[in-house]
């Protein structure tokens, strides 16, 4: 197998998850996609991201199809059970479903190994970008993180899993080695999501009952329950970056000045804050010292939420 030269990102989204997905992407990549393809240097598992589709691992990168092709037989590695697909873009720029076949077909002959199409060891990708074929192995996303959707104990505030995988991408820029805290987790949708992403995160929470139920979801998904029942004001340890979805007047009653000591307290914990509310809190992010980075807005329906990234 040769070297891989590059990675090649496909995303989807909704149009009201556009500016999450660009959030993410700006986080983890440093650049937003151009028509939903992005090119990186950066090894990023695709089914930790809601957006991202499908990665390409570019091993061969070419001009036109026969150069393709002699670059293919020059790798005499057997690939027993191999399956070759093109992978389509979203825009309108791919070749038509003849051209597919035809392609398929001809470099398929070209690659040692059986056909696997169901259950295959290897799988290939082709496809062509700006006037250049690109040969890699096609990892997708896997999706099984929907498994996540129905939690034993849910919550009627709790965030979406998508929102909560693409923030704790944007919490930690998609770095293992960068630590998490949701302070007041609620039922622990974040760290569900953290944790399956293989991250290092912790979680508190004030609520007896919602942190109980919050350790019965981890443990319902095979993680240790590691949420602490507790006030996140008693937190002594320093994160890397925290993550809060501020509680609000509507369900937990809570008044202007618990949300900016909420927000003081991040502060004092972590270097970084991702801070999702409904409603603009950015006098309250500058007083607790916090500069905002980045921002978006989820517009689903009548409700608003406004994510911000602030360091
Ligand atoms: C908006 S909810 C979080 C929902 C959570 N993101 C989820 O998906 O389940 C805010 C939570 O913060 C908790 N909370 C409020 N004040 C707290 C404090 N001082 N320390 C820890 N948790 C707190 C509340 O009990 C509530 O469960």
């Amino acid at each position: 197998m040769n070297q891989i030269l590059k990675y090649m990102y496909i995303v989807n989204y909704p149009t009201f998850e556009e500016e999450l997905c660009l959030l993410e992407m700006r986080a983890v990549f440093g650049k937003i996609p151009d028509e939903k393809t992005l090119f990186s240097n950066i090894e990023f598992n695709p089914s930790n991201s809601p957006f991202i589709k499908t990665r390409l691992d570019i091993i061969h990168e070419k001009d036109t199809i026969e150069e393709l092709l002699a670059e293919i037989n020059k790798d005499t590695t057997v690939y027993d059970n191999f399956k070759l697909e093109y992978v389509r873009l979203n825009n309108n720029n791919n070749i038509s479903y003849e051209e597919r076949l035809d392609l398929i077909k001809k470099l398929s002959m070209n690659i040692i190994g059986t056909h696997n199409f169901k259950n295959p060891e290897f799988n290939f990708g082709v496809t062509k970008v700006d006037g250049k074929w690109l040969f890699g192995i096609d990892n997708k996303n896997n999706y099984e993180w929907h498994a996540h959707d129905n939690k034993p104990c849910s919550y009627s505030n709790s965030l979406g899993v998508k929102v909560a995988k693409a923030v704790v991408n944007i919490a930690n820029n998609g770095l293992k080695e960068k630590t998490i805290i949701d302070p007041c987790c609620g039922v622990g949708t974040t760290i569900v999501e953290a944790l399956d992403a293989g991250y290092q995160i912790e979680g508190y929470e004030i609520n007896k009952h919602i942190a109980k139920n919050a350790n019965i979801n981890l443990e319902f998904y095979g993680f240790q329950p590691i949420v602490v029942n507790d006030d996140m004001h008693n937190i002594k340890k320093k994160y890397d970056s925290s993550i809060i979805d501020i509680p609000y007047g509507l369900f937990s009653h809570t008044s202007e000045d618990e949300q900016q000591d909420i927000i003081n307290t991040a502060r004092r914990i972590s270097n970084k804050i991702i801070l999702i509310s409904f409603e603009e809190h950015d006098s309250m992010i500058a007083k607790a010292g916090f500069k905002i980075i980045d921002r978006c807005v989820v517009t689903k329906g009548r409700f608003k939420r406004f994510i911000v990234v602030a360091e």
